[in-house]
């Protein structure tokens, strides 16, 4: 359809990117970015009306964000023509704007295009060898500055190669410890170095990232005193067990699973350190409060959790705290029946409620008010701790 509309609108329109390089290697990627060649903002503009879509414009970068009824999502930019162009200076070699815009990307493998038009639909546009090097399983970078331009992209080639089981080019392994060596991330705003970090922890291995970030001394870098052991390893590879369990048993999709792996890197720094660490980085309050709560409430919890107390009172206690916090405080135990109560308590104390109504205990003649309240308390805890039956009449029967 999109195609249709650039042929109507005389435009050029070409999907792009990471989405083209995971349909090559078989992936599944919902996200869709799409290269215009011209005005990306009213060509979105003009497909959201005749899709009945939304559209979110931004004019300044010459981008949009359409969104179907569906709620499907693409986003398009523009591949801008040359338009500062020095008076009396020589006309420049024509280049085609989708290959300037690709020319500007980080790693061959995403700069893949395909072409939208009917004319010429489909037809595989690789300006750069990014299909070689995919086959290769190669990561490479398109220029020899492309790590100075941009630092953060040593984390993107480290976070790549690792999803994807591709090796670094040999130029741009070379390139990426020489940038590494010369500091580079002192130049980079912090906040992008965080959202590289970020997309690292929501990877679905990221201790295999991390263990290249040691390897190639990003992580001393980044985190001059923090020491990837042993013991974080074995604490990465927890939590990942602790991630998969809670995505199978519920799809909460506001749980924040990255931060339990950057309290995992930073948990036993001091505190002024950490707070160092997160200044640099720019990390948003939001994340700090988590993180916060993670580290110092989680190893706190654990203490508490003791096998002379009863289910309801690990119940009580470990109710009052962040899901964050209760999945970091199982991964950190390396006690199996702790991390086994904990898990009880996400999977099945906190859902479990009495038979018994406050209705049922109007019907046997109690006065209603707070004691209702207590009562329905009680019989939750009983039932955490198997001490009354299931069964409503049995629990009425209790009651009295
Ligand atoms: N890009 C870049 N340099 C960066 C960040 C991004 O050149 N520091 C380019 C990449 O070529 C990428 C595109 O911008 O194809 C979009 O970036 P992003 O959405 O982060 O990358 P994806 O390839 O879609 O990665 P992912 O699969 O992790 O979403």
């Amino acid at each position: 359809k999109i195609g249709e509309f650039a042929d109507e609108f005389g435009v050029n329109a070409y999907i792009v990117g990471g989405f083209v390089r995971d349909l090559i290697l078989g992936r599944k990627n919902f996200d869709v970015d799409i290269v215009i060649e011209g005005d990306a903002t009213e060509f979105a503009k003009k497909v959201a009306k005749k899709a009945n879509a939304k559209v979110h414009t931004f004019e300044r970068f010459k981008t949009a964000t359409v969104v179907f009824p569906d709620g499907f999502r693409i986003d398009f930019a523009s591949a801008r023509t040359e338009v500062y162009k020095a008076p009396g200076a020589l006309p420049e070699v024509d280049m085609a704007p989708l290959k300037k815009d690709l020319m500007r990307r980080d790693f061959t493998i995403n700069t893949l295009a395909i072409k939208l038009n009917k004319k010429e639909f489909g037809k595989l546009i690789d300006f750069f060898g990014g299909l070689r090097d995919i086959k290769d399983r190669k990561i490479r970078i398109l220029h020899s500055l492309s790590f100075v331009e941009d630092p953060t992209r040593i984390l993107r080639a480290l976070r790549f190669a690792t999803r994807y089981r591709f090796e670094l080019g040999k130029h741009t392994e070379k390139l990426l410890k020489i940038a590494v060596q010369r500091k580079l991330f002192k130049t980079v705003e912090g906040q992008r170095i965080y959202h590289e970090l970020k997309q690292i922890f929501l990877e679905d291995n990221p201790l295999r990232v991390v263990n290249k970030l040691a390897y190639y001394k990003v992580l001393s870098s980044i985190f001059p005193t923090i020491v990837w052991d042993k013991k974080k390893k074995d604490l990465f590879e927890r939590i990942r067990k602790v991630i998969i369990w809670h995505k199978l048993n519920f799809q909460e999709k506001e749980i924040r699973y990255d931060l339990l792996y950057f309290g995992a890197l930073l948990i036993g720094q001091s505190f002024q350190k950490i707070d160092t660490y997160l200044d640099n980085l720019s990390v948003p309050e939001k994340d700090r409060e988590i993180l916060k709560e993670i580290l110092l409430k989680a190893s706190y919890l654990l203490k508490e959790v003791n096998k002379e107390r009863k289910n309801s009172e690990i119940y009580k206690l470990v109710s009052r705290f962040k899901e964050e916090v209760l999945l970091f405080a199982a991964s950190l135990t390396e006690e199996e029946w702790k991390r086994e109560k904990i898990l009880e308590y996400l999977k099945s104390w906190r859902f479990t409620k009495p038979a018994v109504t406050g209705d049922n205990l109007k019907a046997i003649g109690l006065k209603p008010g707070p004691i209702f309240r207590e009562i329905l308390n009680e019989l939750k805890y009983r039932l955490i701790d198997k001490e009354i039956p299931e069964d409503k009449e049995k629990q009425l029967d209790f009651v009295k």
